[in-house]
Protein backbone atom coordinates (compact mmCIF):
# COMPACT_ATOMS: atom_id res chain seq x y z
CA UNK A 1 0.00 0.00 0.00
CA UNK A 2 1.15 3.45 -0.76
CA UNK A 3 0.94 6.46 1.31
CA UNK A 4 -1.08 8.89 1.72
CA UNK A 5 -3.18 9.85 -1.68
CA UNK A 6 -3.41 13.31 -2.30
CA UNK A 7 -4.09 13.39 -6.14
CA UNK A 8 -5.98 11.15 -8.15
CA UNK A 9 -6.42 10.62 -11.91
CA UNK A 10 -9.24 9.13 -14.26
CA UNK A 11 -9.86 7.82 -17.06
CA UNK A 12 -12.07 6.23 -19.94
CA UNK A 13 -10.85 3.48 -21.56
CA UNK A 14 -11.73 0.94 -24.30
CA UNK A 15 -15.39 1.19 -26.24
CA UNK A 16 -17.51 3.90 -24.56
CA UNK A 17 -20.41 2.60 -22.74
CA UNK A 18 -23.41 5.34 -21.48
CA UNK A 19 -23.23 5.63 -17.72
CA UNK A 20 -19.45 6.30 -18.25
CA UNK A 21 -20.40 10.37 -17.24
CA UNK A 22 -21.99 9.51 -13.85
CA UNK A 23 -19.21 7.52 -12.92
CA UNK A 24 -16.61 9.87 -14.20
CA UNK A 25 -18.79 12.56 -11.83
CA UNK A 26 -18.98 10.43 -8.81
CA UNK A 27 -14.98 9.75 -8.81
CA UNK A 28 -14.46 13.40 -9.06
CA UNK A 29 -17.18 14.94 -6.06
CA UNK A 30 -16.60 11.66 -4.04
CA UNK A 31 -12.76 11.78 -4.12
CA UNK A 32 -12.80 16.06 -3.71
CA UNK A 33 -15.42 15.68 -0.74
CA UNK A 34 -12.64 13.61 0.79
CA UNK A 35 -9.93 16.41 0.16
CA UNK A 36 -8.57 14.44 -2.21
CA UNK A 37 -7.14 16.43 -5.72
CA UNK A 38 -8.69 14.87 -9.05
CA UNK A 39 -7.02 15.06 -12.63
CA UNK A 40 -9.14 14.01 -15.57
CA UNK A 41 -6.99 11.59 -18.16
CA UNK A 42 -8.45 11.92 -21.51
CA UNK A 43 -8.29 9.22 -24.22
CA UNK A 44 -7.50 6.47 -21.99
CA UNK A 45 -4.16 5.05 -22.04
CA UNK A 46 -3.01 6.90 -25.06
CA UNK A 47 -4.13 10.09 -23.50
CA UNK A 48 -1.85 9.19 -20.14
CA UNK A 49 0.91 8.75 -22.90
CA UNK A 50 0.52 11.85 -24.20
CA UNK A 51 -0.40 13.61 -21.15
CA UNK A 52 -3.67 15.12 -22.16
CA UNK A 53 -4.22 15.26 -18.02
CA UNK A 54 -6.34 18.47 -17.33
CA UNK A 55 -7.41 19.42 -13.46
CA UNK A 56 -11.38 18.22 -12.16
CA UNK A 57 -13.07 20.50 -10.04
CA UNK A 58 -16.97 19.65 -8.93
CA UNK A 59 -18.43 21.89 -11.39
CA UNK A 60 -15.79 19.85 -14.53
CA UNK A 61 -18.74 17.08 -14.04
CA UNK A 62 -21.61 19.36 -14.02
CA UNK A 63 -24.40 18.75 -16.45
CA UNK A 64 -22.85 15.37 -17.84
CA UNK A 65 -25.15 12.76 -15.88
CA UNK A 66 -27.59 12.55 -18.50
CA UNK A 67 -25.00 12.67 -21.35
CA UNK A 68 -24.01 9.42 -23.67
CA UNK A 69 -20.41 8.87 -24.21
CA UNK A 70 -17.40 9.84 -22.32
CA UNK A 71 -16.84 13.52 -21.76
CA UNK A 72 -13.07 12.56 -21.22
CA UNK A 73 -13.14 10.91 -24.57
CA UNK A 74 -11.70 6.77 -25.02
CA UNK A 75 -9.46 4.82 -27.07
CA UNK A 76 -7.50 1.47 -27.37
CA UNK A 77 -3.76 2.46 -26.73
CA UNK A 78 -1.21 -0.45 -28.31
CA UNK A 79 1.83 0.92 -26.72
CA UNK A 80 0.48 0.64 -22.99
CA UNK A 81 0.48 -2.73 -23.50
CA UNK A 82 4.22 -3.04 -23.39
CA UNK A 83 6.43 -2.55 -20.31
CA UNK A 84 8.27 0.13 -22.07
CA UNK A 85 4.86 1.73 -22.34
CA UNK A 86 3.03 1.02 -18.75
CA UNK A 87 6.55 2.22 -17.32
CA UNK A 88 6.29 5.35 -19.44
CA UNK A 89 2.78 5.89 -17.70
CA UNK A 90 3.47 5.64 -14.09
CA UNK A 91 6.62 7.92 -14.77
CA UNK A 92 4.28 11.00 -16.27
CA UNK A 93 1.49 9.68 -13.29
CA UNK A 94 4.29 10.72 -10.73
CA UNK A 95 5.36 13.82 -12.69
CA UNK A 96 1.72 15.16 -12.59
CA UNK A 97 1.79 14.09 -8.90
CA UNK A 98 -1.00 11.27 -9.68
CA UNK A 99 -0.71 8.65 -6.87
CA UNK A 100 -3.73 6.16 -8.20
CA UNK A 101 -5.74 6.27 -11.09
CA UNK A 102 -9.66 5.26 -11.37
CA UNK A 103 -9.67 3.12 -14.36
CA UNK A 104 -13.70 2.92 -16.17
CA UNK A 105 -13.72 -0.12 -19.03
CA UNK A 106 -13.58 -3.43 -20.13
CA UNK A 107 -10.91 -6.97 -19.07
CA UNK A 108 -8.66 -5.27 -21.46
CA UNK A 109 -8.72 -2.04 -19.45
CA UNK A 110 -8.32 -4.20 -16.25
CA UNK A 111 -5.44 -5.58 -17.70
CA UNK A 112 -3.93 -2.08 -18.00
CA UNK A 113 -4.52 -1.10 -14.63
CA UNK A 114 -3.25 -4.10 -13.22
CA UNK A 115 0.05 -3.55 -15.05
CA UNK A 116 -0.06 0.67 -13.74
CA UNK A 117 -0.58 -1.20 -9.89
CA UNK A 118 3.08 -3.15 -10.45
CA UNK A 119 4.59 0.31 -11.88
CA UNK A 120 3.88 1.37 -7.81
CA UNK A 121 0.86 3.75 -8.73
CA UNK A 122 -2.18 2.78 -7.68
CA UNK A 123 -5.51 1.91 -9.44
CA UNK A 124 -8.78 0.73 -9.09
CA UNK A 125 -10.85 -0.15 -12.35
CA UNK A 126 -14.79 -0.08 -12.70
CA UNK A 127 -16.95 -2.25 -15.21
CA UNK A 128 -17.92 0.21 -18.01
CA UNK A 129 -18.67 -2.07 -20.75
CA UNK A 130 -22.55 -2.64 -22.78
CA UNK A 131 -21.28 -5.92 -23.76
CA UNK A 132 -21.71 -7.52 -19.71
CA UNK A 133 -19.28 -9.70 -20.13
CA UNK A 134 -16.53 -9.13 -17.38
CA UNK A 135 -16.62 -12.26 -14.78
CA UNK A 136 -16.48 -10.57 -11.44
CA UNK A 137 -19.74 -8.75 -11.50
CA UNK A 138 -23.30 -8.87 -12.08
CA UNK A 139 -23.92 -5.52 -13.44
CA UNK A 140 -21.54 -3.39 -16.10
CA UNK A 141 -22.06 0.56 -16.79
CA UNK A 142 -23.94 0.58 -20.18
CA UNK A 143 -25.29 -2.73 -20.42
CA UNK A 144 -29.09 -1.52 -19.34
CA UNK A 145 -29.10 1.73 -21.74
CA UNK A 146 -27.80 -0.63 -24.96
CA UNK A 147 -30.50 -3.49 -24.20
CA UNK A 148 -33.27 -0.67 -24.20
CA UNK A 149 -31.97 0.79 -27.08
CA UNK A 150 -31.51 -2.40 -28.79
CA UNK A 151 -34.86 -3.68 -27.47
CA UNK A 152 -36.68 -0.34 -29.08
CA UNK A 153 -35.04 -0.99 -32.28
CA UNK A 154 -36.15 -4.48 -32.78
CA UNK A 155 -39.64 -3.47 -32.09
CA UNK A 156 -39.47 -0.94 -34.96
CA UNK A 157 -37.57 -4.08 -37.34
CA UNK A 158 -40.58 -6.44 -36.72
CA UNK A 159 -43.44 -3.92 -37.36
CA UNK A 160 -42.06 -3.77 -40.77
CA UNK A 161 -41.27 -7.55 -40.79
CA UNK A 162 -44.95 -8.52 -39.80
CA UNK A 163 -46.10 -6.06 -42.67
CA UNK A 164 -44.21 -7.61 -44.99
CA UNK A 165 -44.48 -10.94 -43.80
CA UNK A 166 -40.78 -11.34 -43.65
CA UNK A 167 -38.45 -12.92 -41.36
CA UNK A 168 -35.66 -10.68 -40.03
CA UNK A 169 -32.33 -11.37 -38.65
CA UNK A 170 -31.36 -8.19 -35.77
CA UNK A 171 -27.63 -8.59 -35.24
CA UNK A 172 -26.40 -6.94 -31.68
CA UNK A 173 -23.35 -6.31 -30.60
CA UNK A 174 -21.13 -7.95 -27.75
CA UNK A 175 -17.77 -8.80 -29.05
CA UNK A 176 -17.37 -12.78 -28.07
CA UNK A 177 -20.81 -12.81 -25.20
CA UNK A 178 -24.52 -13.67 -25.80
CA UNK A 179 -25.86 -11.31 -23.32
CA UNK A 180 -27.04 -8.33 -25.02
CA UNK A 181 -29.17 -11.09 -27.46
CA UNK A 182 -30.44 -12.96 -24.90
CA UNK A 183 -31.85 -9.83 -23.17
CA UNK A 184 -33.01 -8.49 -26.35
CA UNK A 185 -34.09 -12.19 -27.56
CA UNK A 186 -36.23 -12.73 -24.06
CA UNK A 187 -37.86 -8.49 -24.55
CA UNK A 188 -38.21 -8.84 -27.94
CA UNK A 189 -40.25 -12.20 -27.77
CA UNK A 190 -37.79 -13.78 -31.21
CA UNK A 191 -38.53 -16.69 -32.34
CA UNK A 192 -34.84 -17.75 -32.49
CA UNK A 193 -32.16 -16.21 -30.18
CA UNK A 194 -28.54 -17.24 -31.45
CA UNK A 195 -25.47 -16.69 -28.35
CA UNK A 196 -22.19 -17.76 -29.53
CA UNK A 197 -21.77 -19.76 -26.01
CA UNK A 198 -24.64 -21.79 -27.35
CA UNK A 199 -25.75 -21.85 -30.79
CA UNK A 200 -24.36 -25.33 -33.25
CA UNK A 201 -24.15 -23.82 -36.25
CA UNK A 202 -27.47 -26.20 -37.51
CA UNK A 203 -29.16 -23.64 -39.83
CA UNK A 204 -31.26 -26.26 -41.08
CA UNK A 205 -32.93 -25.95 -37.32
CA UNK A 206 -34.03 -22.36 -38.11
CA UNK A 207 -34.96 -23.06 -41.51
CA UNK A 208 -37.43 -25.67 -40.30
CA UNK A 209 -38.73 -23.38 -37.16
CA UNK A 210 -39.55 -20.84 -39.99
CA UNK A 211 -41.16 -23.21 -42.55
CA UNK A 212 -43.19 -24.67 -39.63
CA UNK A 213 -44.50 -21.30 -37.94
CA UNK A 214 -45.67 -20.11 -41.46
CA UNK A 215 -47.80 -23.03 -41.65
CA UNK A 216 -49.24 -22.21 -38.62
CA UNK A 217 -50.20 -18.54 -39.55
CA UNK A 218 -47.08 -16.65 -38.42
CA UNK A 219 -46.37 -13.63 -40.36
CA UNK A 220 -43.06 -12.44 -39.28
CA UNK A 221 -39.88 -14.44 -37.59
CA UNK A 222 -37.27 -12.59 -35.67
CA UNK A 223 -33.80 -14.02 -34.92
CA UNK A 224 -31.78 -12.37 -33.29
CA UNK A 225 -28.31 -12.96 -33.97
CA UNK A 226 -25.20 -12.15 -31.65
CA UNK A 227 -22.45 -10.22 -33.13
CA UNK A 228 -20.09 -12.96 -31.83
CA UNK A 229 -21.82 -15.66 -34.78
CA UNK A 230 -22.18 -12.64 -37.12
CA UNK A 231 -22.79 -13.33 -40.99
CA UNK A 232 -26.17 -12.45 -40.78
CA UNK A 233 -26.36 -10.94 -43.97
CA UNK A 234 -25.18 -14.21 -45.94
CA UNK A 235 -26.96 -15.71 -43.23
CA UNK A 236 -29.94 -13.72 -44.34
CA UNK A 237 -29.37 -15.00 -48.00
CA UNK A 238 -29.60 -18.37 -47.42
CA UNK A 239 -32.54 -18.82 -45.37
CA UNK A 240 -34.43 -17.01 -47.75
CA UNK A 241 -32.93 -19.43 -50.40
CA UNK A 242 -34.02 -22.26 -48.86
CA UNK A 243 -37.51 -21.06 -47.29
CA UNK A 244 -38.66 -18.90 -50.20
CA UNK A 245 -39.51 -16.56 -47.56
CA UNK A 246 -38.40 -12.89 -47.71
CA UNK A 247 -35.68 -12.31 -45.44
CA UNK A 248 -33.89 -9.53 -44.25
CA UNK A 249 -30.48 -8.91 -42.13
CA UNK A 250 -30.25 -5.71 -39.96
CA UNK A 251 -27.02 -4.69 -38.13
CA UNK A 252 -27.97 -2.45 -35.12
CA UNK A 253 -24.28 -1.57 -34.70
CA UNK A 254 -23.33 1.51 -32.62
CA UNK A 255 -26.01 3.23 -32.15
CA UNK A 256 -25.98 0.43 -29.29
CA UNK A 257 -23.37 2.30 -27.52
CA UNK A 258 -24.52 5.76 -27.78
CA UNK A 259 -27.85 7.88 -26.24
CA UNK A 260 -28.67 8.99 -22.90
CA UNK A 261 -28.25 6.89 -19.85
CA UNK A 262 -30.83 4.91 -18.45
CA UNK A 263 -31.96 5.86 -14.62
CA UNK A 264 -30.52 1.85 -13.51
CA UNK A 265 -27.17 3.16 -15.58
CA UNK A 266 -26.86 6.41 -14.16
CA UNK A 267 -27.59 5.11 -10.45
CA UNK A 268 -25.18 2.16 -10.45
CA UNK A 269 -22.34 3.91 -12.01
CA UNK A 270 -22.85 7.13 -9.47
CA UNK A 271 -22.30 4.21 -6.74
CA UNK A 272 -19.32 2.60 -8.19
CA UNK A 273 -17.80 5.59 -9.18
CA UNK A 274 -18.38 6.85 -5.10
CA UNK A 275 -17.16 3.38 -4.31
CA UNK A 276 -13.92 3.60 -6.08
CA UNK A 277 -13.19 6.75 -5.05
CA UNK A 278 -13.84 6.12 -1.71
CA UNK A 279 -10.95 2.74 -1.62
CA UNK A 280 -8.70 4.56 -4.03
CA UNK A 281 -8.92 7.39 -1.12
CA UNK A 282 -8.18 4.44 1.79
CA UNK A 283 -4.68 3.48 0.07
CA UNK A 284 -6.20 0.25 -1.66
CA UNK A 285 -4.76 -0.73 -5.34
CA UNK A 286 -4.97 -3.22 -7.76
CA UNK A 287 -9.09 -3.73 -7.18
CA UNK A 288 -12.21 -3.59 -9.07
CA UNK A 289 -15.50 -2.35 -8.11
CA UNK A 290 -18.28 -4.82 -8.84
CA UNK A 291 -21.76 -5.70 -7.98
CA UNK A 292 -22.52 -9.47 -6.14
CA UNK A 293 -25.13 -10.75 -5.07
CA UNK A 294 -26.66 -7.26 -5.37
CA UNK A 295 -23.77 -6.04 -2.91
CA UNK A 296 -21.10 -3.03 -3.62
CA UNK A 297 -18.16 -4.81 -3.19
CA UNK A 298 -14.23 -5.02 -4.75
CA UNK A 299 -12.12 -7.60 -5.85
CA UNK A 300 -8.52 -7.73 -6.84
CA UNK A 301 -7.72 -7.52 -10.23
CA UNK A 302 -5.50 -10.79 -10.87
CA UNK A 303 -8.48 -12.77 -8.69
CA UNK A 304 -11.24 -11.01 -11.22
CA UNK A 305 -9.46 -11.50 -14.25
CA UNK A 306 -9.34 -15.24 -13.43
CA UNK A 307 -13.18 -15.80 -12.45
CA UNK A 308 -15.56 -17.36 -15.72
CA UNK A 309 -18.96 -16.59 -16.31
CA UNK A 310 -21.35 -18.17 -18.47
CA UNK A 311 -24.59 -17.38 -19.39
CA UNK A 312 -27.23 -19.18 -17.15
CA UNK A 313 -28.33 -22.53 -17.86
CA UNK A 314 -31.87 -22.01 -16.42
CA UNK A 315 -32.31 -18.36 -18.11
CA UNK A 316 -31.03 -20.02 -21.63
CA UNK A 317 -33.46 -22.68 -20.81
CA UNK A 318 -36.18 -20.26 -20.49
CA UNK A 319 -35.41 -18.28 -23.36
CA UNK A 320 -35.65 -21.64 -25.34
CA UNK A 321 -39.13 -22.04 -24.06
CA UNK A 322 -40.49 -18.72 -24.53
CA UNK A 323 -39.45 -18.69 -27.96
CA UNK A 324 -41.38 -20.69 -30.75
CA UNK A 325 -38.46 -23.16 -31.54
CA UNK A 326 -39.61 -25.45 -28.71
CA UNK A 327 -42.83 -25.83 -29.68
CA UNK A 328 -42.07 -26.53 -33.33
CA UNK A 329 -38.99 -28.29 -32.61
P1 LIG B 1 -12.02 -3.12 -22.92
O1 LIG B 1 -11.40 -2.40 -21.76
O2 LIG B 1 -13.39 -2.59 -23.26
O3 LIG B 1 -11.97 -4.63 -22.76
P2 LIG B 1 -9.81 -3.29 -24.81
O4 LIG B 1 -9.65 -4.75 -24.68
O5 LIG B 1 -9.69 -2.69 -26.16
O6 LIG B 1 -11.18 -2.75 -24.23
O7 LIG B 1 -8.72 -2.62 -23.86
C1 LIG B 1 -8.62 -1.22 -23.73
C2 LIG B 1 -7.18 -0.80 -23.59
O8 LIG B 1 -6.62 -1.37 -22.41
C3 LIG B 1 -6.25 -1.27 -24.70
O9 LIG B 1 -6.31 -0.44 -25.83
C4 LIG B 1 -4.91 -1.16 -24.03
O10 LIG B 1 -4.44 0.17 -24.01
C5 LIG B 1 -5.23 -1.58 -22.60
N1 LIG B 1 -4.90 -3.00 -22.45
C6 LIG B 1 -5.54 -4.07 -22.97
N2 LIG B 1 -4.91 -5.22 -22.68
C7 LIG B 1 -3.80 -4.87 -21.98
C8 LIG B 1 -2.70 -5.60 -21.40
N3 LIG B 1 -2.62 -6.95 -21.49
N4 LIG B 1 -1.76 -4.90 -20.76
C9 LIG B 1 -1.82 -3.56 -20.66
N5 LIG B 1 -2.81 -2.82 -21.18
C10 LIG B 1 -3.79 -3.46 -21.85
O1 LIG C 1 -17.13 -3.64 -26.12
C1 LIG C 1 -18.13 -2.87 -26.72
C2 LIG C 1 -18.19 -3.14 -28.19
O2 LIG C 1 -19.18 -2.31 -28.77
C3 LIG C 1 -18.45 -4.60 -28.57
O3 LIG C 1 -19.80 -4.97 -28.43
C4 LIG C 1 -17.91 -4.63 -29.98
O4 LIG C 1 -17.48 -5.93 -30.33
C5 LIG C 1 -16.74 -3.70 -29.92
O5 LIG C 1 -16.95 -2.84 -28.80
C6 LIG C 1 -16.55 -2.84 -31.15
O6 LIG C 1 -15.39 -2.10 -30.96
P1 LIG C 1 -14.93 -0.88 -31.88
O7 LIG C 1 -15.45 0.36 -31.25
O8 LIG C 1 -13.45 -0.94 -31.82
O9 LIG C 1 -15.49 -1.11 -33.25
Amino acid sequence: MAGEIKTIGVLTSGGDAPGMNAAIRAVVRKAIARGVKVKGIKKGYMGLLNEEIVDMEPHSVSDIIQRGGTILGTARCKEFTTEEGQKKGADICRAHGIDGVVVIGGDGSYRGAQALSKQGINTIGIPGTIDLDISCTEYTIGFDTAVNTAMEAIDKVRDTSSSHERCSIIEVMGRNAGYIALWCGVANGAEDILLPEKYDFNEQNIINNIISNRKRGKTHHLIINAEGIGHSTSMARRIEAATGIETRATILGYMQRGGSPTCKDRYYASIMGAYAADIICDGKTNRVVALKHGEFVDFDIDEALAMQKDISKYEYEVSRVLSSSIQTG
